[in-house]
């Protein structure tokens, strides 16, 4: 690959843009087109970046030698776009959740790894600073070894998305969005308690339910999952929540992790003898590393892996495998059983 990394951005709404910035703070990024089917969005968009504007991503795609490309169009139209850009041997940053359901995310895994294409997924949530402290603290054995965890995350989702957003055109719209909350912020808590656990989901039990009157999905769901080392998980997620709260806690057999976004700190409660010297539960408040946004934070690692030949930091690998434990929630909520993966 040349030095310069060359970049076009496929959907030019609400993600788009912050791609766009992520990619614009990096030297040897250029931004050279970007697309949305509706043409002002891609002008405006391009406006900004000194990029080509185009009303559809073949055309894009056609005229431009790129090196990689952000998707960020809604769900239902992930699998096709990003086959599209792979048979143009393309990597691609996608937007989550990966796709409709696991067997359109397993084709898109696969047709990268056919063709040697780096393949990442946005979940930037797994570098918020809390969440990278929080990893840390439990790679280093601050509490034990990990029993049981619980990932939340609550909003009141009309206040979020107000009905002038873009985002209305699909995100109550099964068909378009593949489901709710689950499919929606869910993607993200269900990463991270696979990221955090770092084990394959065994068996999932879910409950979903549906209160927000005249839209078509689940706005609450409750997901239990219990992965291959044994470590139970409960990802609870929530659309109708007034008092926002982003709260993640790791319960060990030596300690406590806490944290919560909003409240910028993580708690450590600890008899771990490295934190304690007389075994005693201490309660400690980590300094949080700095990350900055954390979107910047994870595209900057995306590209440096292509560059640089490496891993890459989130991969569509992890998309599909959070897929796979949402099209077990689904079923086993419609169908009141718990699912055995
Ligand atoms: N990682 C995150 O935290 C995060 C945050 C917001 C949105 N998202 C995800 O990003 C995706 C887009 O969300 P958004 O908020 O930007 O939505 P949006 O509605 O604001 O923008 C989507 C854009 O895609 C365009 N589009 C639709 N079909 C297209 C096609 N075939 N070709 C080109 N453009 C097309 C639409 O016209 C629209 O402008 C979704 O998958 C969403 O879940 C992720």
């Amino acid at each position: 690959m040349s030095k310069e990394v060359r970049v076009g951005i496929i959907g030019s709404g609400g993600i788009a843009r912050v791609h766009a910035s992520a990619y614009s703070k990096i030297g040897f990024v250029k931004i050279v087109a970007v697309s949305d089917i509706v043409r002002e969005r891609a002008e405006s968009l391009a406006r900004g970046f000194n990029a080509k504007a185009y009303g559809s991503y073949e055309a894009m795609l056609r005229e431009n030698d790129l090196d990689l490309i952000s998707v960020c169009t809604p769900p239902f139209t992930h699998r096709d776009i990003v086959m599209d850009v792979f048979k143009s041997n393309v990597n691609v940053f996608c937007e989550k959740p990966l796709a409709l359901n696991s067997r359109e995310a397993k084709e898109m895994v696969d047709e990268a790894r056919k063709r040697g294409l780096y393949f990442g997924v946005d979940f930037q949530n797994r570098f918020l600073p809390q969440h990278v402290k929080a990893k840390e603290l439990l790679n280093e054995g601050a509490i034990g070894r990990l029993i049981q965890a619980r990932f939340r995350v609550g909003y009141d989702i009309l206040e979020a998305v107000p009905p002038s957003a873009p985002m209305r055109e699909w995100l109550f719209n099964r068909e378009k969005s593949g489901g709710g909350v689950l499919m929606d912020i869910g993607s993200h808590w269900i990463d991270l308690s696979r990221m955090f656990v770092g084990s394959e989901a065994r068996s999932v039990s879910a409950e979903i339910s549906s209160n927000i009157e005249g839209i078509g999905v689940e706005d609450n769901a409750m997901v239990l999952i219990l992965f291959e080392n044994s470590v139970h998980a409960l990802v609870d997620v929530s659309w109708t929540q007034q008092n926002e709260q982003w709260p993640v806690e790791l319960y060990g057999d030596q300690g406590t992790v806490l944290c919560n976004l909003g409240e910028n700190k993580i708690v450590l409660y600890t008899r771990n003898r490295r934190y304690s010297e007389d075994g005693r539960v201490r309660m400690i408040t980590p300094p949080l590393p700095e990350i900055g946004e954390p979107h910047e934070y994870l595209i900057r690692m995306f590209v440096n892996s292509i560059v640089a030949g490496g891993k890459p930091p989130v991969s569509g690998y992890d998309g599909y495998r959070a897929q796979e434990v949402i099209d077990a929630a689904y079923r086993s909520a419609n169908e009141k059983m718990k699912v055995m993966l």
